[in-house]
């Protein structure tokens, strides 16, 4: 899902060398915001910035009020964080306020892929086709059946299924289960031709997509100090293995040779052929859409089956809802019988879940939104202030501290409340307000406006149907029930989808 990597990235610019040399010798001018440097020149914040970014912003707020700018790395950031005043910067002309240009340099610099020219307005239009609307009823279907490969496989073949328990860390199965599942639904499936027969076609899709997997998690926990920079030797040199790792397992060749791969993976390769772009680089770009892809839904999916968990009366309406959907169409899962046929039609009649959905989203998914100002230019605040910000600056936003814990807009904030996004009358919530005005931007996982993750619709299905699968085919419980729901791992503000400390053990077993 990736909560559009460029926008993640940009905010890293400040460290990643290359960078302005701007003056430790600032001064506020007449009409511009509140300005702190920093106790350290030219660093200034970024060491606080980066132990808890979230943190961080909450006591610059209180401080400041709800805009300011501060040093990080020899750059300027202006942070605004009144959401009624969002649309000022989600909407500003690209002339004004950018973020193609540096975010093209820093994924240059993370994952050595050389952009070619409107690069994002491709993935932007593929994107549209392909993960969203008539698209997402082929992706559901291929997401259906490779969920179906993993999650079932692991337990039995179709005869000797028994319901004895099987026990693994939540955090690793959902985010195994998903991101593999996500990754053979885009990239595709191991052709029966070569290995025989579709069984065994099945199986290389499990080890290869396992394989996969382990080392993209080694990748994962390595990223955010890749991407700020400050990786040791030791490590540095792994995660440049690990790179060239995934550009030969994903290869544009090895592509060549599968079934089922989609739309969307299949036309961001062609279109990039067609321009000449070499098949080394297409390799790499692979390897960027692997992972904007699935290094978010799988970390939101293991939040979502615990906040279900911890709460029995939220799973006991979901589980209702899965219920009654899957009555409507006349399936019901028994022994030995055919697996289930989820659509995207039936995932349009979840209100419940949805709901869910989002305030999971709510509660761990923080990215941080940045643009370059291309010209002096002037924001103008909800209360009628205007401020001055300087060309070369940034502006960012950072929606979490700003308004997804805000207890005026989302009372009891850090509450899970399954219903949150619920009317009364059972449909989708959306107002939400503040200072008594009704807000646009209530809740922002996705980031907004011309950086919106174009992934959204997909990776939202791609959550529901493994939780749909997940009660449908398991009884599952925590092992300890008791046990708190483990804290959010700080070091990754910033970045999409929050990851937890550590794993909490549970069980799942078939129910039929
Ligand atoms: C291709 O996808 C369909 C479902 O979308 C599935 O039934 C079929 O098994 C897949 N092919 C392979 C080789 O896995
Ligand atoms: C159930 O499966 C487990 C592990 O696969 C096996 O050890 C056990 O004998 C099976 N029990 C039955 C009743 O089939
Ligand atoms: C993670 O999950 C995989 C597959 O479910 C399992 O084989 C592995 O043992 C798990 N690892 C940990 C540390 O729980």
């Amino acid at each position: 899902m990736g909560f559009l990597l460029p926008i993640l990235l940009a905010l890293l610019a400040s460290v990643l060398g290359g960078l302005y040399f701007l003056g430790a010798f600032r001064q506020r001018r007449p009409g511009e915001p509140p300005l702190d440097r920093g106790p350290i020149p030219w660093l200034g914040h970024v060491l606080e910035f980066r132990r808890d970014t979230a943190m961080f912003l909450e006591r610059m707020k209180r401080k400041h009020g709800d805009i300011f700018t501060i040093q990080l790395g020899g750059l300027y950031f202006t942070f605004l964080m009144d959401p009624l005043s969002f649309g000022t910067v989600v909407k500003e002309a690209r002339a004004k306020l950018d973020f193609t240009k540096f975010a093209q340099q820093l994924v240059q610099k993370v994952f050595g892929y050389h952009s070619m020219e409107n690069d994002h307005k491709f993935l932007q239009m593929s994107s549209n086709k392909h993960l969203m609307g008539d698209g997402l009823v082929v992706m559901t279907q291929a997401m259906m059946s490779n969920l179906q490969n993993l999650m079932l496989h692991s337990v039995g073949t179709k005869h000797d299924r028994n319901k004895t328990w099987n026990e693994d860390g939540l955090f690793n199965y959902s985010y195994n289960i998903v991101f593999r599942a996500g990754y053979l639904a885009l990239f595709g499936n191991e052709t029966p031709k070569s290995p025989g027969s579709l069984e065994k076609a099945k199986e290389v899709d499990r080890e290869e997509s396992q394989e996969l997997f382990r080392e993209f998690r080694k990748y994962d926990q390595l990223f955010p100090n890749l991407a700020y920079g400050v990786l040791p030797p030791g490590e540095k040199r792994e995660a440049e293995r690990l790179k060239r790792l995934f550009w030969n397992m994903l290869s544009v060749q090895k592509m060549k040779t599968k079934d089922n791969i989609s739309g969307w993976v299949r036309e961001q390769q062609q279109l990039r052929e067609e321009h000449g772009m070499e098949d080394f680089m297409q390799n790499r770009y692979m390897f960027l859409l692997l992972w904007a892809s699935q290094g978010n839904t799988g970390p939101a999916a293991f939040w979502l089956l615990l906040y279900l968990m911890k709460q029995p009366e939220a799973m006991k309406a979901v589980q209702g809802e899965v219920e009654e959907v899957l009555k409507e169409t006349d399936q019901e899962v028994k022994h030995g019988g055919p697996l289930i046929d989820l659509t995207r039609d039936m995932l349009l009649k979840t209100p419940i879940l949805d709901s869910a959905v989002e305030e999971t989203l709510r509660l761990i998914a923080a990215p941080v939104l940045t643009r370059a100002v291309l010209q002096d230019m002037s924001l103008r605040m909800s209360d009628g202030n205007e401020y001055r910000i300087r060309e070369g600056d940034r502006v960012a936003l950072f929606p979490y501290t700003a308004v997804h814990i805000d207890p005026e807009v989302h009372p009891d904030p850090l509450t899970f409340k399954y219903d949150r996004f619920l009317t009364p009358e059972g449909g989708k919530k959306t107002d939400f307000y503040k200072g008594g005005k009704k807000l646009k931007y209530y809740n922002m996982p996705w980031g907004a406006g011309i950086t919106m993750c174009p992934g959204r619709f997909f990776a939202t299905n791609e959550l529901k149907q493994f939780v749909f699968l997940m009660l449908t085919y398991f009884d599952f419980e925590l092992k300890n029930p008791e046990e708190k729901i483990p804290d959010i791992d700080i070091k990754r503000w910033g970045f999409g989808s929050m990851q937890p400390t550590k794993d909490i053990q549970f069980r799942y077993r078939l129910r039929f």
